[in-house]
């Protein structure tokens, strides 16, 4: 009979009202494969008396099998999260677990320790009060116990435990445990935790880790469930002011209508004053309605239904806040990151930023430093790999409406999405707005685009030539160029090369890099059609992201993409530059088609084929095309 099934017979009242109040302790696990966290989470449910005798039966036999343990049982195996991990040894995602004391309810976040899924590690803190970080007493506090420490204070965790596990190989020493516990406490004095308990323990044998063990008489502290039982993480978050982030309008006849979804942060009460962003608008909550009815008050978490006093617009993705403390409005941030895809970060590149309410387009405009999490210093970098954490300033499509990360987990995070693939590949936290960008004002010119063209008596166009080095883009160019002049057209051609030695000379040929030199190009090409140019554009532009984005900063139609489509093999035959031969004896680095990718256009206006036709007669079909589509007016 397990302790649960005590209780219930002598008490059953006392056992549900004590369960009913119990309150809920999130956690997470962090520490390396071998430091024995299984075991401990194995441990923890183990001595909860959290298992039923067949389950055990079965446990005994596979660790016999297994042969970890000699004849103990191997209580990583009660952690039996993924059939893979059992037979790799290593844990590979998140596992929820859940188990209650009589004290209180707990969700364990079990995340692996591998460098490459602290991804899976953000995933699992982001909600966490507490993080256990383990330690192998035997090699004391390592690379991985700094970044995870570091992402725990990073996603706001208060609380840490530093469990120096495998004291019982260590016989206990007092003062091996002291050294370790200065080191981390060293290390971790910047990191803001607000309490940092260090628990001298031995997960296989249970020192520690239930009740207190009387192999380390000289440890005066509690054991870790007893500190995790009693420890206070509610202190403050209630504090925060009211926020119900608008999930659904609930609609269900013409006399009711309520807004829906789960409080992000602080208490909201019947008759309290709300204010809604984006819209400003104010009232006053008339009722709340949950499952359970109609309710005084609710509190951070619950999910709830809100009506108001008065009509008045609210969809989907705004924000109820309380009316005396609204939330902030920007479209531009600094933020912490980690990137957790395989490909890196491209400042400029425009990816989807997703907050617990809304979605909008956004870009890092500029990646202000990376942090080393070894050692807490900043290091300069253009990009970020994965794991790889670093300061931003973001720009949005969109304002949102925000609190600083500090304030409110839940309306100062997001994530960040990859507009292709659909990946989410960074997690944010919201430093503050950057009101200077806030503050500037679209100068309201007098003299408009279309103005500007008509003096001209043409129509801005932004033709966009694409391909390979030595494809002939800048040939056909020119050629193109040198007829609409002779037409009388007020031209101008932004060339790659030449765009180099200027404005884009501190660019190289890395990934990012060519990102970011197509970001300006962009740029440059829509401030010379607003001057109602036709401004010819030749640059390799291998990326189709970049690509989609220029045409998207265009005006309906302005954008002509023209794939100038010369095959590898005849461009390097032909080999202008002689920079073929340089790549392909390694001297040159990152050569497109070489050892860096050209991603051809899906559907671009104008395809050349170079092998077929001379530039001559590709200028010709370009001039065509322009004709033909209204481009050239009356010529
Ligand atoms: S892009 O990829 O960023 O669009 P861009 O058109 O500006 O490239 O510059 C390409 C020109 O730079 C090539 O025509 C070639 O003359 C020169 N170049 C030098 N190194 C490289 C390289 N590694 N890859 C491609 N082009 C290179």
């Amino acid at each position: 009979m397990s302790h649960h099934d005590d209780l219930i017979a002598k008490d059953i009242l006392g056992y549900l009202d004590a369960q009913e109040n119990k309150s809920f302790l999130r956690f997470i696990t962090c520490g390396s494969v071998d430091d024995g966290k299984s075991t401990l989470i194995g441990r923890l449910l183990y001595d909860s008396k959290l298992i039923y005798e067949d389950q055990l039966a079965s446990i005994e036999k596979d660790s016999v099998k297994s042969g970890t343990q000699g004849d103990k049982i191997d209580l990583a195996l009660l952690v039996d999260g993924l059939a893979a991990e059992r037979e790799q040894g290593i844990t590979i995602d998140v596992a929820y677990r859940f188990f209650s004391t009589d004290k209180r309810k707990f969700i364990v976040a079990d995340t692996p320790g591998h460098e490459q899924y602290t991804r899976n590690m953000a995933t699992g803190a982001s909600t966490a009060d507490v993080a256990i970080l383990l330690i192998d007493s035997r090699y004391g506090v390592q690379v991985q116990t700094r970044r995870h420490a570091y992402i725990a204070s990073l996603l706001g965790i208060k609380h840490v435990v530093v469990a120096v596990n495998k004291m019982d190989i260590m016989d206990f020493d007092q003062r091996v445990f002291a050294d370790i516990e200065t080191d981390f406490r060293d290390f971790a004095k910047d990191l803001g935790f607000e309490e940092i308990m260090c628990i001298p323990m031995s997960a296989l044998d249970g020192d520690n880790v239930t009740t207190k063990s009387d192999r380390a008489k000289w440890y005066k502290g509690p054991a870790l469930l007893e500190f995790l039982e009693d420890v206070d993480v509610d202190s403050g978050t209630l504090d925060n002011p009211f926020r119900l982030p608008v999930q659904w309008v609930n609609r269900p006849d013409l006399d009711f209508r309520g807004f829906s979804g789960t409080i992000a942060s602080g208490v909201v009460k019947q008759g309290d004053e709300i204010i809604v962003l984006p819209s400003g608008k104010r009232s006053t909550v008339k009722d709340i309605v949950t499952f359970d009815g109609s309710l005084k008050s609710a509190r951070e978490d619950q999910a709830v239904t809100i009506t108001l006093d008065t009509e008045i617009d609210i969809s989907r993705g705004d924000i109820i806040c309380a009316a005396e403390f609204p939330a902030e409005q920007s479209d531009q941030f600094q933020a912490h990151m980690l990137w957790m895809d395989e490909a890196e970060l491209f400042p400029g590149r425009q990816y989807l930023l997703k907050t617990t309410n809304k979605t909008v387009p956004a870009s890092v405009t500029n990646l202000k430093h990376k942090v080393n999490v070894n050692d807490l210093s900043e290091e300069a970098g253009k990009t970020l790999e994965l794991n790889e954490v670093g300061v931003v300033t973001l720009s949005l499509g969109a304002p949102i409406a925000f609190d600083a990360y500090n304030d409110n987990r839940m309306t100062g995070s997001f994530i960040l999405i990859d507009r292709h693939t659909n990946a989410t590949v960074g997690v944010g936290m919201l430093d503050y707005s950057l009101r200077r960008a806030s503050n500037v004002v679209w100068q309201d010119l007098n003299i408009t685009k279309a103005e500007r063209a008509e003096m001209k008596n043409q129509k801005p166009a932004v033709l966009w030539f694409t391909g390979l080095s030595g494809s002939g883009k800048s040939t056909i160019a020119n050629l193109v160029e040198k007829r609409l002049f002779d037409l009388g057209r007020h031209t101008y051609i932004l060339d790659g090369d030449n765009v180099r030695h200027g404005l884009n000379k501190d660019l190289g040929f890395t990934d990012a890099d060519r990102v970011e030199n197509i970001r300006r190009v962009s740029e440059t090409a829509k401030l010379m059609a607003d001057a109602g140019l036709v401004t010819l554009v030749s640059f390799i532009s291998p990326f189709r992201a970049e690509r989609q984005i220029a045409r998207s900063m265009m005006d309906e139609g302005e954008f002509i993409e023209v794939y100038v489509d010369t095959p590898l093999e005849v461009a390097e035959k032909r080999d202008v530059k002689g920079l073929y031969a340089k790549a392909r004896a390694g001297e040159i680095k990152n050569f497109t088609g070489i050892d860096s990718e050209y991603q051809a256009p899906l559907n671009s206006e104008l395809t050349i084929n170079t092998v077929e036709m001379s530039a001559e007669e590709a200028a010709e079909q370009i001039v065509a095309y322009l004709r033909e589509n209204g481009y050239l007016g009356g010529v």
